[in-house]
């Protein structure tokens, strides 16, 4: 059945969701909800992107990328992130162009590859570098952003319909074009509405627009969000609320606390105001003038939401806003753009943009892995990684993102310059590709886990179905050679007392979480691996190989299926 959504956008746009085709075409690429999990569904199935970004000007040249798809294909990636600019599809105002971005799916097409489509436009790393001249050069028609006192910087203003309007115009036509030459076959999965929107080199746009908007009182649809889900707010958000008094109306200050204040200029880099070391060390965890933020926020994430309602209107497949996230250089709001949809401001994006699926991190910031995933699933939000680091760690952060935080992809950023023999992800990729049923299965159930492990943490806990594991790290002669950190383990229980462990030179042992029996002993105990989602088995080993059958017997190298029993 198609649903028709009503959308607040021009009438050209309506008329095509009159059309039927603004929600759903048979098949076509949706998220759906599996247990606390949202998976990626295309042609009605789960689908876990295995993929990596091509460099931001890849897909400007059909004969550019022909050689890069069978090196994509041949390290084992499902998908590419590809960058299709408005200037690109809009050279002349009104006329569209889509020759090179279908060239480009067609060589996807022929290597049995999806793409997710990178929509630059209104902005690119915070600027607009890739809107068309038309738009750059009339910039009366088309407003920027102004920082310190009035200064104009080459960024589109998010507080101009205007922009919002043309840019949302590009969009639908470009999804139109998509529905019409990829709604049945499903190419193209998810689209990026922007890149890394914000604003930098000051903690808000100070235009004329800008400061009337922020004298004025906080728009009633976000006090009325936060009021209806204050009991479920994302907590430093919450934190700010309640300390200036968690008033239910009023200007961004009186709501929020002072802004960055007028007469205060600081260069982009420079950590605000004259910090000491520990406070430098703690200012990229802090919120700093966090009304300016909230601001910004709000108007990037009304402009983003309605530029992707236009979009759905024609074709509404899963549509993402990926994050430069706040760094350790980073101590306040435009060193990183100030803005975008970082953990702190969920709750005003969720506000703002409902047509925005996923809120996604550019996962550079791997040492904080653990807490940059959980900050981004709270709420239900599902993880997908649009930009990460694809050096040797990413075999361990992928497995731990998809089993533990249920990620939906995965993608390092620049990927053409990496695949190839050596690219040690394409390995894990094979490995993961073997086991997508598994995974996919067991994803949001409570029956998949995972553990990273680093020199800090050697040894960790999962308590799983029946029985806790402990996992460490081996260094017995058994199990010689140094691991290789970050490391991640992977616990799936399949049974009552079966599980499969993924993972490199690793001890586990089992105790059991219910009454009964104190002892575990081992049953059978295999090694093998996973084609084609099948478990092949390889030797089965007990005695010396599995200390005589006791617990503390299980010794990790790739994957194994374990059985346990209980006796006293
Ligand atoms: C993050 C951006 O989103 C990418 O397009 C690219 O500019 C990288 N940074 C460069 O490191």
């Amino acid at each position: 059945m198609r649903i028709v959504r009503v959308l607040g956008f021009a009438g050209g746009l309506a008329l095509a969701a009159l059309q039927g085709w603004a929600q759903t075409t048979p098949g076509m690429p949706s998220l759906r909800k599996q247990g606390t999990a949202t998976q990626l569904t295309v042609d009605g199935k789960p689908f876990l992107a295995l993929t990596g970004e091509l460099g931001n000007n890849a897909a400007t040249s059909v004969e550019h990328t022909k050689s890069i798809w069978p090196r994509l294909k041949a390290s084992n990636l499902n998908t590419a992130l590809v960058g299709v600019s408005w200037a690109q599809i809009e050279p002349v105002e009104g006329k569209f162009d889509f020759s090179v971005i279908d060239g480009v799916i067609q060589q996807a097409r022929a290597q049995d590859m999806h793409m997710v489509i990178l929509w630059f436009a209104s902005w690119k790393n915070g600027f607009s570098s890739y809107t068309p001249d038309w738009v750059k050069k009339d910039f009366e028609r088309f407003p920027l952003v102004q920082i310190n006192k009035g200064k104009s910087i080459a960024m589109l203003s998010p507080l101009s319909t205007v922009n919002r309007d043309a840019d949302a115009k590009a969009f639908a036509a470009l999804m139109r074009h998509l529905r019409e030459t990829d709604g049945q076959v499903h190419t193209v999965l998810m689209i990026q509405v922007e890149n890394e929107v914000g604003v930098l080199r000051d903690s808000r746009d100070r235009s004329p627009a800008a400061n009337k908007a922020f004298a004025a009182p906080v728009p009633k649809e976000l006090m009325d969000y936060l009021q209806k889900h204050k009991d479920t707010l994302i907590s430093e958000f919450a934190e700010v609320w309640k300390a200036h008094g968690s008033k239910t109306s009023g200007t961004w200050e009186e709501v929020f606390g002072p802004g960055k204040p007028d007469t205060l200029e600081l260069a982009v880099r420079t950590l605000a105001p004259p910090m000491t070391q520990e406070d430098k060390d703690a200012a990229w965890h802090k919120l700093t003038w966090p009304a300016d933020e909230f601001f910004m926020a709000w108007q990037y994430a009304r402009y983003v939401g309605k530029v992707a309602e236009a979009g759905k209107a024609e074709y509404a497949i899963p549509m993402y806003a990926n994050a430069w996230l706040q760094q350790p250089d980073h101590g306040w709001p435009g060193t990183y753009p100030s803005g975008g949809p970082l953990p702190q401001v969920m709750d005003v994006w969720k506000a703002g943009a409902p047509a925005i699926d996923i809120l996604a991190p550019d996962l550079y910031l791997t040492q904080v892995l653990t807490e940059l995933c959980t900050r981004y699933t709270r709420q239900g939000n599902p993880l997908f990684i649009p930009e990460t680091s694809g050096a040797a760690e990413a075999t361990s952060n992928v497995l731990y993102a998809i089993a533990q935080f249920n990620a939906i992809g995965f993608s390092p950023f620049y990927i053409e310059r990496q695949v190839g023999p050596e690219f040690q992800l394409g390995k894990t990729y094979a490995q993961i590709a073997g086991m997508l049923p598994i995974i996919l299965d067991n994803q949001g159930k409570g029956t998949m886990a995972a553990a990273r492990f680093t020199a800090e943490n050697a040894s960790q806990k999962i308590k799983l179905g029946n029985y806790t594991a402990e996992i460490s790290i081996a260094r017995s002669r058994r199990a010689p050679g140094a691991v290789a950190l970050p490391a991640t383990a992977i616990l799936i229980s399949t049974g009552p007392d079966e599980y499969f462990i993924i993972g490199d030179s690793l001890n586990v042992t089992f105790s059991p979480n219910g009454p009964g029996p104190e002892q575990v002993g081992l049953g059978t105990v295999e090694e093998g691996s996973f084609v084609d989602g099948k478990w092949v088995p390889g030797r089965r080993l007990a005695g010396d190989d599995t200390e005589q059958g006791e617990t503390s017997g299980v010794r990790v190298a790739g994957a194994m299926r374990v059985t346990l029993y209980r006796y006293k």
